[in-house]
């Protein structure tokens, strides 16, 4: 069903776009030659992976994963399960995860694990978004957009019950 809710802005697109391509920056100065491997985890960062890769120059490929740690609410059910994995395998790759928020890091500590398996050559972890305060598990992540605070948020990508995702900006309900 649909919501007419409208979320309040948390973090405007002009702010986004600005630490995007800030972030894009960063990465290709830590890896300055060669392919960077960006491994998108869906859905909820589809539109991150979207701008960060449109702002990072030279070789870059992508691939696609999906896993769940949350059911349709908002309260993490500490599982996380692997509902689609990689289409291409990452050993010797300089890879980049890239995610929307860590939470609890639960979700980022099993994809790091199963990608430090394959023996990338080097991982290193990219967030939009970063709630500290939620931490259950000390997980590593290499760039974070934004910190924020311990509130549910929505938007750009970001979903509640598979709505709202298409929002441009971040946005906190209310
Ligand atoms: P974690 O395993 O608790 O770190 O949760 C990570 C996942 O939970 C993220 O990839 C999101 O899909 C989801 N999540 C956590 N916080 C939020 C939020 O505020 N809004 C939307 N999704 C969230
Ligand atoms: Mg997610």
């Amino acid at each position: 069903m649909a919501t007419t809710t409208h979320p309040t802005v948390l973090i405007g697109e002009d702010e986004l776009s600005a630490r995007i391509h800030a972030l894009a920056r960063e990465i290709r100065q830590d890896i300055p030659a060669g392919q960077i491997h960006l491994i998108c985890v869906l859905k909820g960062a589809f539109l991150f992976l979207g701008d960060l890769i449109r702002e990072m120059e030279g070789h870059v490929t992508i691939d696609f994963m999906a896993c769940s740690s949350y059911g349709s609410g908002t309260s993490s059910s500490g599982e996380v399960r692997l509902s689609k994995d990689l289409d291409t395998g990452i050993e010797g790759r300089d890879v980049i995860v890239v995610e929307d928020i860590v939470d609890t890091g639960l979700t980022l500590h099993y994809l790091q694990e199963i990608l430090l398996a394959r023996g990338p050559r080097s991982l290193r972890t990219a967030c939009l978004l970063s709630k500290p305060s939620r931490r259950k598990i000390d997980v590593k992540v290499d760039y974070i957009g934004f910190t924020i605070e311990d509130r549910f948020v929505v938007g750009y990508g970001l979903d509640y019950a598979e709505q709202y995702r298409n929002l441009p900006y971040i946005g906190v309900l209310e």
